[in-house]
């Protein structure tokens, strides 16, 4: 099965924070239309693959990809990516995460439709990993690069349970919030960043509602160290608590050595999750495994740029029994591509927010929608 090409454009549209991000549409001889969209980070990892500016990257889809595409023939996502990487323009002109994955993304959409296969299914075939339903993670309470007030450090404190129970304790939050005239704003991905003086004040908080909820639960919490430290005290204060799921980022993005050893203090117990660390880079992840410095990370496409190196990450992930949580990022669009990519892949979870914006929304919505076609 394979594609051929009849046009690829670009065009911008908005993000969920307002800013100018990227949407590409690639239209088949066929005449059958696939479309991608591009988020865009806020807390962003030092080893991400560069984007260029908005405007540019459209320009990049509208002119050195549609040129060199339009007319070509495809079989597989490897072969399409390779092909965007092999342009001479893609060093001289250094297309950007924001001009390949969204074009990437409605390619990988186009060759499931050329086998008739839904996404998540393609997905599944081509990597060999049995799909799964990914649990919601969903962020609670922002702080950090996410918040708006300076006392909470941690970026994400994150519930993992159905959409609705996100929404319940969403309600439940608020309403001690007002009891203890505590002021609270919407965080940037839907969540409630909160005026408390500290990480520990937040914490206890999100545990009050936490452990009213009565259900059998589970919670995480993003550190974000390589944006805001986090002390040795407290990872042992915070991994203490039963209920404790994982901790994304608990040391700085280069402190591999810290890395190691937070893992082997805890990672029988809770998963060390890599974001900034990993970048959903193979080389990276590589070398966490020879280094054993976590046992989970955070799958982002935008982090390295196109479906096909996503994959490959993905791939070797599985290979080396390292978790799998497919995530948005703050700056977020109505593309639900993440949500057939972690059921493709297996993922254990899903970050894709506070179920309070359409964007975030709409990644859940399809995970449902997945599981009937399932
Ligand atoms: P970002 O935050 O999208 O701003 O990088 C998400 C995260 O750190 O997990
Ligand atoms: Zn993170």
């Amino acid at each position: 099965m394979s594609i051929t090409i009849r046009t690829v454009k670009g065009s911008i549209i908005k993000d969920s924070r307002g800013k100018d991000t990227v949407r590409a549409e690639i239209v088949t001889t066929k005449g059958a239309l696939f479309a991608g969209a591009v988020p865009s980070g806020q807390s962003v990892g030092g080893s991400e693959i560069k984007t260029q500016d908005p405007v540019d990257a459209v320009d990049t889809i509208d002119t050195h990809i549609r040129g060199a595409f339009e007319g070509k023939t495809f079989s597989s996502i490897d072969e399409f990516d390779s092909a965007i990487s092999s342009l001479s323009s893609f060093n001289s002109i250094h297309i950007g995460a924001n001009a390949h994955l969204p074009v990437s993304i409605a390619a990988t959409h186009a060759l499931a439709r050329s086998y008739n296969l839904p996404t998540w299914q393609y997905i599944s075939e081509i990597t060999g990993i049995r799909p799964s339903i990914p649990t919601p993670m969903m962020v609670m309470i922002e702080g950090g690069k996410h918040g708006a007030f300076q006392g909470v450090t941690w970026q994400e404190f994150l519930l993992n349970a159905p959409v609705d129970s996100g929404i319940q304790f969403l309600t439940q939050l608020t309403k001690i919030l007002d009891t203890k005239k505590i002021t609270y704003t919407p965080g940037v991905e839907g969540g409630i960043s909160i005026d408390v003086e500290s990480n520990d004040q937040a914490l206890e908080l999100f545990l009050h509602v936490f452990h009213d909820s009565a259900h059998s639960h589970t919670f995480s919490i993003d550190c974000a160290a390589t944006h805001s430290p986090i002390s040795s005290q407290d990872l042992n204060t915070l991994t203490s608590n039963q209920s404790l799921m994982s901790i994304e980022d608990p040391a700085s993005e280069e402190e591999w050595d810290s890395w190691s050893d937070i893992t082997k203090r805890y990672g029988s117990k809770i998963l060390i999750v890599g974001d900034d660390l990993t970048t959903t880079n193979y080389d990276r992840l590589h070398k966490a495994i020879d280094l054993r410095a976590c046992n989970a990370l955070i799958i982002k496409p935008n982090q390295i740029g196109s479906v096909s190196q996503t994959l490959k990450t993905a791939r070797l992930a599985h290979r080396a029994h390292i978790k799998m949580i497919v995530s948005h990022r703050a700056g977020e669009t109505t593309d639900t591509f993440i949500a057939d990519l972690g059921v493709g892949i297996g993922a254990l979870s899903i970050k894709s927010g506070a179920p309070t914006q359409k964007e975030r929304i709409a990644k859940y919505m399809r995970l449902e929608q997945i599981k009937k076609e399932m």
